[in-house]
């Protein structure tokens, strides 16, 4: 069974990830992992701290010579900036006082994260619930895209809108989104690019924020991960809760998604057709590769709503943890917009599921044992 954990605080000594349960002799190339932590990195309307952190992979164990062990892989991301942070994020000696938070931010962890675990200063909460612990999840789901990329399994990403300015392009194929990787707000159409670069220019002068919705696809997913036969094995549901994970996300639907409500049977069902060459067949996707809880072979299509970031600069009314009198919400450096980051995350802990649900389709020790697997379930 492949799984992972992740740690660290977004100002503290660095991040650190461990998967256990991955398969020995795969190659793993440490700048492809590193060009995903750039990715996530980069986009309009992310804050100062992007430009203090250049993320970058010491992977620790598990890989010798760039093939895996078998073994756990573990890594850390250093944190740059804890250079600057280390009189208040030191693991064992603090100055306690001068950077204590006491103002809960509206829309984040802050006031029930200090209430559940007994805080009188906010740091302790918001240092981990911080959208930092992504690095982690990227470098984790980068490692798992290198398996599945043996198998021909991709994955790409787009955003669809932001703050209500939507992409004009409907349906765009997995090679559409190649496009995306050039623009700076990650977006497919370059006009509606330029209107959302302007939306966070007013946005950020406001001392607003904005949220949108982006797009993961993943192709070369084969018939039958996931099952029918109990609720959690169901590979939509199992995408939907990793997704919902990431800080920010609200809403997650596949294909045609909360549209379908609205459409009648015929027009929400892809047909199914039959040639001695293909197979099975469809020409339509409304589903979004899944059904019944299982992988249909059609691309994996998946959106996700994300919500304006929580920290403005122009505050919003709070209370004081500790005086309990009326205030304004703490101001930490921020992020305007982090949908085209957010994107990438999510396209990363798409592929952690993906992995997990392949691995226990093909299970084995080795790449070759897990190959001989899939070409037998292909050729069925
Ligand atoms: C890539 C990424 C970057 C984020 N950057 C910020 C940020 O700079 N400031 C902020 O307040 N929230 C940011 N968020 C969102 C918060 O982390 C999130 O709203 C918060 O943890 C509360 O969780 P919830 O919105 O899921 O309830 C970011 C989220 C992601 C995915």
């Amino acid at each position: 069974m492949l799984r992972f954990l992740t740690g660290g605080e977004s100002h503290g000594p660095g991040l650190m990830g461990i998967i256990e349960g991955f398969p020995a002799q795969v190659a793993i190339n440490p700048d492809a992992i590193n060009r995903d932590l750039a990715r996530r990195q980069h986009g309009y309307g992310r804050g100062g701290r992007m430009k203090i952190e250049s993320d970058k992979i010491q992977i620790l164990s598990g890989l010798r010579g760039g093939k895996t062990l078998g073994s756990p892989l573990s890594f850390t991301i250093v944190n740059k900036d804890y250079e600057n942070w280390l009189p208040y994020m030191d693991p064992c000696q603090i100055d306690g006082e001068s950077k204590k938070v006491t103002a809960p931010r509206p829309g984040h962890a802050d006031l029930p994260g200090s209430i559940k675990y007994g805080f009188d200063d906010i740091r302790n909460v918001l240092e981990r619930s911080s959208a930092r612990e992504t690095a982690a999840r990227v470098a984790i789901g980068s490692i798992i895209r290198q398996l599945l990329q043996n198998f021909n399994i991709q994955a790409a990403c787009h955003v669809v809108s932001i703050g209500g300015i939507a992409v004009n392009t409907l349906n765009p194929s997995f090679h559409d989104l190649a496009k995306a990787e050039q623009s700076p707000v990650r977006v497919i159409d370059s006009q509606a690019a330029e209107r959302i670069m302007k939306l966070i220019d007013q946005t950020k002068m406001e001392g607003e924020s904005l949220g949108g919705v982006f797009e993961i696809m993943i192709t070369g997913v084969p018939v039958g991960l996931g099952s029918y036969v109990q609720w959690d094995r169901k590979l939509d549901a199992r995408l939907a809760y990793a997704l919902q994970s990431i800080q920010g996300i609200k809403g997650v639907e596949f294909g045609g998604g909360f549209a379908c409500a609205a459409q009648r049977g015929s027009q929400v069902h892809d047909e199914i057709f039959y040639h001695s060459d293909r197979g099975y067949y469809r020409r339509t996707n409304h589903a979004g590769g899944i059904e019944g809880g299982m992988s249909n072979g059609q691309p994996i299509v998946i959106r996700c709503a994300m919500k304006p970031i929580p920290t403005l600069t122009k505050p919003l009314r709070t209370v004081d943890i500790n005086t309990k009198q009326p205030c304004t919400a703490a101001i930490e450096r921020s992020d305007i917009c982090a949908v085209p980051a957010a994107a990438v995350v999510g396209e990363a802990v798409a592929l952690t599921v993906i992995g997990e649900e392949f691995l226990r389709k093909c299970s084995g020790d080795s790449l070759e044992e897990i190959t001989k697997q899939w070409k037998h379930w292909q050729s069925l």
